[in-house]
């Protein structure tokens, strides 16, 4: 049966899945870049992650809204979480995800802002202004937090993954083809 825009009660529809798939993508390539980074810091690999870092990550805030207000928007539609253990800790689960997907790119965009060097995409396009001026308290929050909530971040999508594979694994209750079927 073909996919709907829209999200039903027996899977998630097509904006749902586009913004979930899209953002994952995302979201990994930054790991895989601070990785290749510190393995590598020299080669082609760790440049082409290093351009990409700041702008794909005001990307995945901006696409983080947008899904917010997607989410919310569909809440009647979609299947509610159960109110056992395991429907509670899916729950908490998701809400965690997505406050991380919010702070710790905030907080960076706050820095960047805050350091008077702004943020240029590319060459092309002045994300945040460049003002020159530096001001400590927004710069402060990341340089504290930004690594380590980045960290909890990726423990926290390897919790995820883990529960999607036991569910279809363990549980036989298809949940991976709810987001991917
Ligand atoms: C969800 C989006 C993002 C993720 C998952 C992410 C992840 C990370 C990780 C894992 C590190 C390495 C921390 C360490 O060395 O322990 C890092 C560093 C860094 N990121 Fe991001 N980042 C994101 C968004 C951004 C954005 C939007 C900016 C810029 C506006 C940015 C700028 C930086 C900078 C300058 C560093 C090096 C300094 C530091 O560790 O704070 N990041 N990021
Ligand atoms: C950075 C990576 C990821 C993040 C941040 C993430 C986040 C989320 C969030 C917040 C939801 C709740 C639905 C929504 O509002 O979108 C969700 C649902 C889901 N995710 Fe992920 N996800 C990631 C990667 C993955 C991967 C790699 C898989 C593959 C197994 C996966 C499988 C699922 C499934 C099956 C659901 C639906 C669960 C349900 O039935 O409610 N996710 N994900």
């Amino acid at each position: 049966m073909a996919v709907g825009l829209k999200d039903t009660p027996e899977r998630y529809g097509r904006v749902s899945r586009a913004l979930h798939w899209s953002m994952a993508a995302l979201i990994l390539w930054q790991f895989l870049g601070v990785a290749a980074e510190s393995i590598a810091e020299k080669s082609a690999l760790a440049d082409a992650f290093k351009t990409t870092h700041s702008p794909f990550g005001a990307l995945i805030f901006v696409l983080l809204l947008a899904r917010g207000g997607w989410a919310l928007l569909s809440r009647s539609l979609r299947r509610p979480h159960g109110t056992d253990l395991l429907g509670r800790a899916a729950r908490a689960g998701h809400l965690a995800l997505y406050a991380l997907m919010a702070i710790v790119p905030a907080l960076a965009l706050l820095r960047a802002y805050g350091s008077g060097r702004g943020l240029n995409a590319f060459g092309l396009w002045q994300v945040i202004p460049s003002t020159g001026t530096r001001i400590d308290w927004m710069v402060a929050p990341a340089s504290a937090l930004h690594g380590p909530l980045a960290w909890a971040l990726l423990v926290l999508v390897g919790g995820h993954v883990a529960m999607a594979i036991f569910h279809d694994a363990v549980l036989r209750d298809r949940t991976i083809a709810r987001m991917a079927g």
